[in-house]
């Protein structure tokens, strides 16, 4: 028996690096699935396409490949702007679907599971997850964190151009039609607003022992 940890939450609310190390610590094999969009999106934006166009989404959803993944470039807004874009559109949603339940049901020899982090993962991708959980964090501490991010990497940025682009983004997450961010039911929620990384894995780690 393997174990499935969902995480979910609007973005830069601390998935990603809570992911990360609960997979570390656990022995569970982790699969970051914004960049299967990020890459999708990318990649028709590189090609000087329109990522709402379904046509040229879905194509290259259809192309990706593991290596598409391993861009540098997908960690940019720009990737993270288009991938949003792509999203919303139904068919790139269920081209990406199979790939990331196979991962969820049978991780790698060795490890003890999977840990898969997104906006749809315990609604959607694995509505039988053993583990829910919604990561968030107010829309201002959210922005802060990726400006810190982005000027970390050496990157230009300004507060107030960070914090439209991620409400822009989060609206378009949470008003689509399909599968919008939202919390499953049985997720337990967790606000990071106030609490420092080592905090909420701690919480975190606590909330899977608990139901495993
Ligand atoms: O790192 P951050 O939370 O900013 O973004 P991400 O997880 O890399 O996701 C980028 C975009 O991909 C999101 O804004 C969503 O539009 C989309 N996404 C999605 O629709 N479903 C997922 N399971 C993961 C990402």
């Amino acid at each position: 028996m393997t174990i499935v940890v969902a995480i979910d939450g609007p973005a830069a609310a601390g998935k990603g690096t809570l992911a990360r190390r609960v997979a570390a610590d656990l022995n569970l094999a982790y699969l970051d699935t914004g960049l299967l969009y990020r890459a999708t999106g990318f990649a028709v934006v590189s090609q000087g396409g329109d990522p709402s166009d379904e046509n040229l989404a879905l194509s290259a959803a259809q192309k990706l490949t593991p290596a598409d993944l391993e861009n540098e470039k997908l960690r940019y807004d720009e990737a993270a702007q288009a991938a949003s874009k792509v999203a919303v559109i139904q068919a790139v949603r269920d081209e990406l679907l199979d790939f990331q339940r196979r991962f969820a049901e049978q991780p790698p020899v060795g490890k003890k599971g999977a840990v898969l982090d997104g906006r749809d993962i315990g609604t959607v991708v694995c509505p039988d997850a053993d583990v829910k959980l919604f990561v968030t964090a107010s829309t201002e501490v959210r922005a802060q964190r990726r400006l810190k991010e982005l000027q970390d990497r050496g990157l230009e940025a300004i507060y107030a151009q960070v914090l439209q682009d991620m409400k822009d983004r989060d609206a378009r997450d949470s008003q689509r039609a399909a599968a919008p961010l939202r919390a499953a039911d049985d997720a337990v929620i967790l606000d990071t607003s106030d609490l420092d990384i080592e905090e909420v894995i701690a919480q975190a780690k606590s909330i899977i022992t608990q139901k495993t």
